[in-house]
Formats: structure tokens, sequence, C-alpha cells
């Protein structure tokens, strides 16, 4: 029997729902970004999220229904992002979640944003474990190891800032415009690396660092705008990016050099990236293992990725009650 689920995600600024037949097939996706709104204020403002989150649940709900052409009364399942994001957002999707389980009487599934950026990996493919998977994203960096559906180790994370975070900030300095890492990277694309900006060092450790990175970006900006000189913003928009992506290169080949794992899913919203996707792309090919990364509608904010996390949770029988709750951190492991 066929298992329809729909997803809803409004963890950040995205409000998105989705229908997904078997946690494979995106049956419907709706998407209402409120990229534009929090580009006035150079990121996101919380207060105004959650408000138009709220504006754009309803809408977005008729909008995932007629494009699947199908009815709530057809659903087996609502599935929520619940954890890790900004609380007063998260409540928005929570609630609505909650009030059709309890209308339709089907299902409640509470679903953890990170993972559900691991399974946009097993909407056109299928995941095959054991594997590494690397969550970059706004507010998270880490390598963990899957041996299983949602069996988690987690080898190292960052110590700081996330990866996507450096991005928006480096992108802020150099006066482009929120979200951050899609303007670094067009950028970056036309320049050289011509300056000197520190690598972090932590060799023996699978964690990681940014905000030193960030801090020499903004530093250097500083210093030569106060002594009157021209900053290369290409160049140093390159410069970062190939430091940047390194260190996520080096934590990969050293998991690959000590665990023989063969397969990689790339996860979050930096997996956009596609410098990002080049360098693993070498990097798997010189260890001769399989690489995963979602086609890039998957790879930033969606509901389809949390309807894809959802079926195993579904087939688990692991339901919600009504006191879910949201919560702004969400440890996976
Ligand atoms: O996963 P996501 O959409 O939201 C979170 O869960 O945080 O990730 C958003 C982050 C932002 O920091 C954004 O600047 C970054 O992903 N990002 C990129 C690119 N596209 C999005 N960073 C680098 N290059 C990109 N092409
Ligand atoms: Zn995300």
């Amino acid at each position: 029997m066929d298992v329809y689920i729909l997803a809803i995600e409004s963890s950040c600024d995205e409000t998105s729902m989705a229908i997904v037949k078997n946690g494979k097939e995106v049956i419907g996706l709706s998407i209402a970004t409120q990229i534009d709104t929090h580009a006035l204020y150079g990121g996101v403002v919380p207060e105004l999220a959650s408000r138009m989150h709220t504006e754009a649940i309803t809408l977005v709900l008729e909008d995932v229904l007629n494009k699947a052409k199908m009815k709530l009364e057809d659903m087996d399942a609502f599935a929520v992002t619940y954890a890790p994001g900004l609380t007063g957002s998260l409540i928005v999707g929570i609630e609505a979640a909650k009030t059709l389980s309890l209308i339709y009487n089907k299902p409640l599934i509470a679903v953890n944003h990170l993972i559900g950026h691991i399974y946009a990996n097993n909407i056109e493919n299928n995941m095959e474990f054991p594997m590494l998977a690397l969550i970059v994203s706004g507010g998270h960096t880490e390598l963990l190891i899957m041996d299983d559906d949602y069996t988690f180790k987690k080898l190292g994370e960052t110590l700081d800032d996330a990866i996507g975070e450096s991005y928006d900030k480096v992108a802020r300095v150099l006066g482009l415009k929120y979200p951050g890492g899609p303007n670094v990277e067009k950028l970056a694309r036309e320049g050289n690396h011509t300056y000197d900006l520190p690598r972090p060092v932590m060799d023996d450790t699978y964690n990681f660092s940014y905000s030193g990175l960030k801090s020499a970006v903004i530093n250097l900006v500083h210093n030569e705008t106060q002594r009157g000189k021209e900053i290369n913003k290409a160049d140093l928009a390159r410069t970062f990016q190939d430091v940047a992506i390194d260190e996520l290169v080096r934590k990969v080949e050293k998991a690959f050099k000590e665990t023989g794992i063969k397969r990689l899913v790339v996860a979050g919203g930096v997996s956009a990236n596609s410098y990002l996707k080049e360098e693993m792309q070498k990097l798997c090919a010189k260890y001769e293992a399989k690489l995963f990364i979602p086609r890039l509608l998957y790879c930033t904010d969606n509901a389809a990725m949390i309807g894809a996390a959802a079926m195993p949770l579904y087939l688990k029988k692991e339901f919600s009650d009504f006191s879910l709750n949201a919560s702004s951190s969400g440890d996976i492991c």
C-alpha cells in the first residue's frame, strides 16, 4: 500500500509543504520564501519570520493540495519539523500539523530538520549504509556516520560558527545581499586565490572552526578600508571559499581514510555550492566512494525532505502526541 505523507517545514525563513509518496516521490511541493523581506535587514528577523509563516501557511497548504491534485483525506500522516530552528517559526508549522492530525485522525510525525536535510538525498536516490553524512547549513557543520536508517554517530562538529553562517557574514562585509552563500559563490567564480587567510588547524580531530576565518576576512576588509586601499572583492571571496571548502574536504578525507566507508552524503543549504560539489566529486573519485548531493531544489530548506525523513518513522510507527513542542536546539545524536 502506498503511503502519502503531508510534510510541513517552517523552521527558518521558508514556509513549505510537500506531499511525498512512500518517502520517495514528491507529488507536490510548495515553498513560500521570506528572503526578500529579511534581505532588507541583512538577516532573518525572528519576529517577522513567525508572523509571515502565520500569514503564508494556509495559502501554502492550498497550493500544495492543488499541485498534487489530492485532498487532505488522502493523507496517511502529517509530518512536521520540530527542531532545530527559530522557536516562534517552528510553532506555526507544529500547530498546523497538530490541527490536521486531529481533524483527519492520522498520525503526527515529528522530524528533525537536519535529518530532513540528510534524507533529501533519498528522494531521487537510494541511500546505502554505512555512509558518511556531512551536514553544512546556516546553523550546523557536522560530520556523522550512519550505519542504518536513523542510526547516527557524530565524528565531529563546529566548535564555533557554522560554515553557512561564515558565508553570510563574509557576504555582509563584502556588501553582498542576504542570503550571502550563493552571492559569495557567484563572486568567487570571478576571482583568484590571492589573499592569505588562516586555515583552521585541528588536524587530529573531526571538529571544525569557522570563526577565525570569518574574523580574518572582516579584519582584512576593515584594515584595508582604513588605509584607503581597494579590496579585490572577487579575489577575497575566492580565497575565503577555497579555505572554507578545503577544510570540509580535509575532514571528509580523514574519515574516508580512517573508517574505510565508501559513501558520502552532503546535506544542508551549503550543499547547493557548486565548488563544494566539484571538490567532493574529486575526493570521492580518489577514494572510489559514492557521492550523494541532492538536486538544487532539495539542498536548501523545503518540506519534501521532511516527508522523506518521516517515512522511516512512519514505518516504525514512531508517532508524536499533541504535547509535541518546538525545540531550538536539535542534536541528532
Ligand atoms: O539549510 P539551509 O537552507 O538553512 C538552514 O537550515 O540553515 O542553509 C542556509 C545556508 C545559508 O547560510 C546560506 O548562505 C547557505 O546555506 N547557502 C550557500 C549556498 N546556498 C545556500 N552557501 C554557499 N554556497 C551556496 N551556493
Ligand atoms: Zn536547513
